[in-house]
């Protein structure tokens, strides 16, 4: 079998989405919807989809697209044909008829649809035809989340199952868990019930939409947009769509019927047209009214709307015991909902999976929990847990679990994966080093660093470990969100404060001599990241000798945002690499000004397809679709070269004071246009001050130390400004950059 050829019908938002993931995935791809004119406008705004849902825009094309009327005919090539149309079920058994009619024999035929049970929707196909057709249940945005359920039943040809598990998983780089024909599968069954208990013991302890976001959110390795947040972003009126749909479908006696049930505050909202926010707002809305755009929260008191007051909860890191623990409202909230949410998974198992392991995998890949329910249990401990609560008598998961008196259960994580993960090489790998930022892990003949820290912000101790592992051939990766998010501001500004400037030119010292040495010591250095790579983080990628990056990133060096540049070697790097191209050999002064344009505007790239053309990567690096598979091949390159030479030391010839003028007159443009202020002014004078290489001229050969050097001084006397200082303490508190 394979799949070269594929139609998806219904270009809403999950069949664009689908349609454009299997383009990134060089799978050509049809796109069919009731009009033409529908397909083509689900394209344009793949095009404009915020994060991007392509990893190459000019790619789009590769997605035709046609009506169910005049074009049906490309049914009869596919390979797969996935049906993506609305929600009911009279629509989608008429589309059946028709797919069935054309497809050829053998062809799989699967639903995306997020509620209906699979022998509902094939109860009108002939038993040969059952054989072909499955639910493949992928999650929005489809590129972004790792889940993809599939559900089948007894009539599959398993085979075939088999065969779709493992081209969504190595093609499409999901996390495939095959589930049973019960509502809602897996992730939403569990996902969903999880929202809804949070929202109503959010309301009946008294907690604010703020409150409630703030405890199950990042506290419990749950999203920032914790549960009011989500349900604005999924679509108030869809939320409810898909509790009717449960209601329904599950028995009465369900858990879930308690918390299914209509709450006045969202018909209210849904009549009003407070949907989320492809409507007016929802639980948060965006006050416009004022100069100022004011983000405010829905008031269950008053039903009105309020400026968002900022909770602190006072906890940097995941840590549930502590937080039920609490002796205050978030202490009760926080257990309240984590022992419901417990106690209804184990009561699922084994009627909606035997492995309770697979219910921890959809809410990590399906929700971007950091942890499951059962690993949740864990953390909390079985024993305690099972002291806690009100009993658990018709629960036979616990009650095992209570007689077999075992604290620790969970024995591995990712069964469902053969491939050798992080997580998995730590169990027999030895620990060699563990500081406050990261952890040194030895395994076979190298070492891998571990980032530890919040979004893996990088500080003096990330850079100790990085410079103490290269001692061994060292791999860089690490399994949370962001690989990393750059230098640690709140450490920077901890010594701004103190004006202890000192301290903050030892530590961009300490940052550049390691990345120096990551790029030439006798050992080679792959880094293989995931999520973000901004600032410092993409400065210690650009050092690496080689990259294996997953396609889900987003590299930048974005310090101009904050009014600082980059310091750890990001522009001496980005202006070697733009010197070596075939316009950088010919005119002096072509690298200087691109790599000007590239770090002033703080340009990103979403996708390892988009950093290439910036040289934010380079064409040999590795594209990984599937993350689990970054350890592998990350340990192959280790792997064939043993008999590495680090590179040759790069010499630059730069023009000074000629291309400096050149982009001061592209500065002062932006400064009449306003599109820079006075700050913005003196960062970017700044910036060309290091890229054209200081005081020198084309006679002069100029080694990468002075460009070190350049990038320090520039770095130290900008983060002595008070302007810096305001924007970096505004993005702290706020979690967003300024935009002026
Ligand atoms: P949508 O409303 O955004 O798009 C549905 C599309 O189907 C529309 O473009 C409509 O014109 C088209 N359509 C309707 N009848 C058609 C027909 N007879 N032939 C061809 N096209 C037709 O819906 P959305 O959200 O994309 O959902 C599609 C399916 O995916 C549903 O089954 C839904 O339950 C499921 N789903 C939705 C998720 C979400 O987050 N929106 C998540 C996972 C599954």
């Amino acid at each position: 079998m394979k799949i070269k050829n594929v139609v998806v019908i219904g270009s809403g938002t999950m069949g664009s989405g689908i349609a454009a993931h299997l383009c990134n995935a060089n799978i050509p791809v049809t796109l069919l919807d009731l009009k033409t004119e529908i397909s083509k406008s689900a394209r344009d705004k793949i095009l404009k989809s915020r994060p991007p849902l392509l990893f190459d825009k000019s790619k789009a094309n590769n997605i035709q697209i046609g009506n169910i009327n005049e074009n049906f005919d490309v049914v009869k090539n596919a390979d797969w044909i996935v049906e993506a149309v609305v929600e009911k079920i009279n629509i989608k058994h008429k589309i059946y008829e028709k797919i069935f009619k054309f497809r050829k024999e053998g062809s799989i035929v699967s639903s995306n649809t997020s509620t209906i049970p699979l022998k509902i929707l094939s109860e009108k196909l002939s038993d040969k035809d059952k054989k072909d057709f499955c639910i493949t249940h992928f999650f929005n945005p489809v590129r972004y989340m790792g889940l993809l359920e599939i559900v089948k039943n007894k009539s599959n040809d398993n085979e075939k199952i088999n065969f779709l598990k493992n081209f969504c998983e190595s093609n499409l780089g999901k996390g495939v868990i095959i589930c049973g024909d019960t509502p809602g599968f897996l992730g939403n069954r569990i996902g969903v019930y999880a929202m809804q208990v949070a929202m109503t013991e959010a309301i009946n302890l008294k907690l604010s939409v703020e409150e409630a976001d703030a405890v199950f959110g990042r506290p419990m390795g749950i999203p920032k947009t914790g549960v009011f947040a989500l349900y604005d972003l999924i679509g108030i009126d869809l939320m409810s769509d898909v509790l009717k749909s449960f209601t329904k479908e599950l028995p009465n006696n369900d858990e879930f019927q308690k918390v299914a049930k209509d709450i006045p505050i969202i018909n209210k909202l849904i009549n009003s047209g407070y949907t989320g926010r492809k409507g007016k707002g929802g639980f948060y809305r965006m006050n416009k009214n004022k100069k100022d755009k004011t983000l405010e929260a829905l008031d269950f008191n008053s039903g009105k709307y309020f400026p968002v007051k900022k909770i602190d909860l006072k906890i940097d890191k995941v840590d549930l015991k502590n937080l039920i623990n609490r002796k205050d409202k978030y202490g009760k909230y926080s257990w309240s909902v984590l022992s419901k949410i417990i106690k209804y998974s184990s009561s699922l198992i084994p009627e909606i999976t035997k492995e309770f392991n697979d219910i921890d995998e959809a809410l990590r890949l399906g929700f971007n929990w950091s942890k499951g329910p059962f690993e949740m249990l864990q953390e909390i401990g079985p024993k305690n847990f099972l002291e806690r609560i009100d009993g658990f008598d018709d629960n036979k998961f616990l009650k095992e679990l209570h007689l077999s008196k075992k604290e620790f259960f969970y024995k591995e994580r990712q069964k469902y994966t053969n491939i050798e993960t992080l997580g998995k090489i730590k169990k027999s790998s030895i620990k060699v080093e563990k500081n406050k930022s990261a952890e040194i892990h030895r395994f076979n003949d190298y070492n891998i660093v571990e980032f530890i820290t919040k979004a893996n912000a990088l500080d003096y101790s990330s850079m100790d470990a990085l410079k103490k592992a290269t001692d061994k051939p060292l791999l860089i990766i690490n399994e949370s969100m962001q690989f990393s998010a750059g230098v640690n501001l709140k450490y920077i500004m901890d010594f701004a404060k103190q004006k202890d400037f000192k301290s903050i030119e030892k530590f961009i010292k300490y940052f550049q001599e390691t990345c120096k040495h990551l790029k030439y010591c006798d050992k080679p250095v792959v880094s293989a990241p995931s999520g973000l790579a901004l600032g410092g983080g993409g400065e210690v990628l650009l050092q690496s000798n080689f990259v294996v990056s997953h396609t889900n990133i987003v590299i930048g060096l974005v310090e101009t945002i904050i009014g600082l540049i980059p310091a750890g070697g990001g522009c001496k790097e980005m202006l070697w690499r733009w010197s070596q191209t075939t316009e950088g050999k010919k005119d002096p002064d072509f690298a200087p000004l691109k790599v000007f344009d590239i770090i002033g505007h703080a340009k990103t790239a979403s996708s390892p397809q988009e950093a290439i053309p910036l040289k934010f990567l380079k064409p040999e690096d590795k594209k990984i679709m599937n993350r689990n598979n970054l350890f592998t091949e990350a340990k192959k390159l280790l792997n064939e070269n043993k008999k590495f030479t680090p590179p040759q030391e790069c010499k630059f010839k730069l023009s000074g004071e000629k291309v400096r003028k050149k982009m001061h007159k592209k500065l002062t443009k932006l400064y009449k246009e306003k599109k820079i202020l006075d700050h913005g002014l003196e960062v970017g004078k700044e910036l060309a001050y290091v890229l054209s290489g200081g005081k020198t001229d084309l006679n002069k050969e100029i080694s990468e130390n002075h460009l070190y050097n350049l990038e320090l001084q520039s770095f130290m006397k900008l983060i002595e400004k008070k302007k810096t200082q305001e924007r970096i303490l505004h993005t702290l508190s706020t979690g967003k950059p300024l935009v002026n």
